[in-house]
């Protein structure tokens, strides 16, 4: 357990239980997920129920008790993305990291998600990799698009 990354991301809030989501976000951005045992201390800690951490975990999307890939590729499945293929680049991505929607790859690099409206809807077909929004993209666009974030 880390109990040390633990410690330092509850320093950063001079004021816990109002920034309980803020926290949660830094644990999993360090992360990459939201492990039990560090949940766990996190609830020792701060003296906040862990009950009252799961239901906050579960009830926001962002949150993952799974672990994630370093590189967390989200395909908007909305409607004006549907329209406009983004069934064909999900396909595309699976084929290529030889996964599919709501797994990672086994070296950790890549996970794969789908959301619904990005607000980016007149770059539909639209892709976020990390914080990054991607537009107009294509099945053919997907080689690229992994090369650039491999490794990285
Ligand atoms: S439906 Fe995909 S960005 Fe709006």
């Amino acid at each position: 357990m880390d109990v040390a990354a633990i410690d330092a991301i509850v320093s950063k809030f001079p004021e816990i239980k109002g920034n309980l989501i803020g926290i949660l976000h830094e644990v999993q951005n360090h992360f990459h997920y939201l492990p039990e045992e560090e949940l766990r201390y996190l609830s020792k800690k701060t003296d906040i129920p862990i009950t009252q951490i799961y239901s906050i975990v579960n009830f926001y999307n962002r949150f993952s008790l799974k672990p994630k890939g370093k590189n967390e590729i989200c395909v908007c499945l909305g409607t004006a993305c549907h329209v406009k293929g983004a069934e064909k680049v999900m396909n595309a991505l699976e084929e290529n990291l030889h996964i599919q929607k709501g797994q990672s790859t086994e070296d950790m690099n890549f996970s794969l998600e789908e959301v619904r409206c990005i607000g980016a809807c007149s770059l539909a077909p639209a892709v976020v990799i990390n914080e990054e929004t991607y537009g107009l993209v294509t099945p053919n666009k997907i080689p690229l698009l992994l090369s650039k974030h491999k490794d990285g």
